[in-house]
């Protein structure tokens, strides 16, 4: 694999960088102090803002932090783009996982897998109903250097799209390199089937740099 193809496929490595709590003495930002959890009187809220993550509440009428805590930096990306993925918030993964977590992580609805990259677990089970996206993480799994190289083959065209669309690979890792081209290169990253269960989502007007990468070459 090349280092661009690594930097395409975001190898997987166990994380390194742990959060450390912030002095919870100030709330930065928000110019008033950090208050215990007891005194909430609203709703607490996550937000994520300037690579920090804060519990905030309303005490007294007023907004208040109850923590920060620093954001992590995702162990890998997505592969494919998917709708109501949670990359968004990925950089809290970590902090959102149990302390010291060493067990097998489990995600039961993968789709786009934004926290299973982000974390990286050294044991994951992971499903979904979608046998395509199982059969592309399978195949990126087991043999990403073939996929890799039937991506290359791919063009950014509007009529190499449809052919691409039209096709039934018989290999799994042509099943992948499908579905990431597709993915890559449809409307808004859209996975949309018909009745029959074929991909009809059409050719879209973005381009990640993935599939511009494959098609230089
Ligand atoms: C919103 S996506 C998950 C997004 C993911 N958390 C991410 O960050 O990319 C939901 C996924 O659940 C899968 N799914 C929906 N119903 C399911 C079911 N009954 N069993 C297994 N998977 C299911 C869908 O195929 C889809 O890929």
């Amino acid at each position: 694999m090349t280092d661009e193809d690594k930097r395409l496929y975001h190898s997987v490595a166990p994380m390194k960088r742990r959060a450390e709590p912030v002095a919870a003495q100030s709330s930065p930002g928000t110019g008033g102090p950090c208050i215990p959890a007891s005194r909430a009187r609203g709703p607490l809220t996550i937000e994520i803002k300037g690579g920090e993550l804060r519990v905030v509440t309303v005490a007294a009428r007023r907004r208040a932090v109850i923590c920060t805590r620093e954001l992590c930096e995702p162990v890998a990306r997505p592969v494919l783009k998917w709708a109501g993925g949670k990359q968004w918030l990925a950089p809290a993964a970590r902090l959102l996982m149990p302390p010291n977590f060493v067990g097998r992580y489990w995600e039961p609805f993968l789709g786009g897998g934004a926290f299973f990259f982000a974390l990286s677990p050294k044991r994951a089970t992971l499903s979904d109903r979608n046998e395509e996206l199982i059969q592309t993480y399978t195949a990126l799994r087991d043999d990403p250097e073939a996929v890799v190289e039937l991506l290359r083959r791919h063009r950014y065209k509007y009529r190499f799209y449809y052919r691409t669309r039209k096709r039934v690979p018989r290999s799994q890792q042509g099943v992948a390199a499908r579905m990431i081209y597709l993915n890559r290169t449809c409307w808004n990253g859209l996975y949309r089937v018909n009745r029959q269960g074929e991909f009809n989502t059409p050719f879209g007007d973005f381009v990640h740099s993935f599939v511009l990468v494959t098609s230089q070459r």
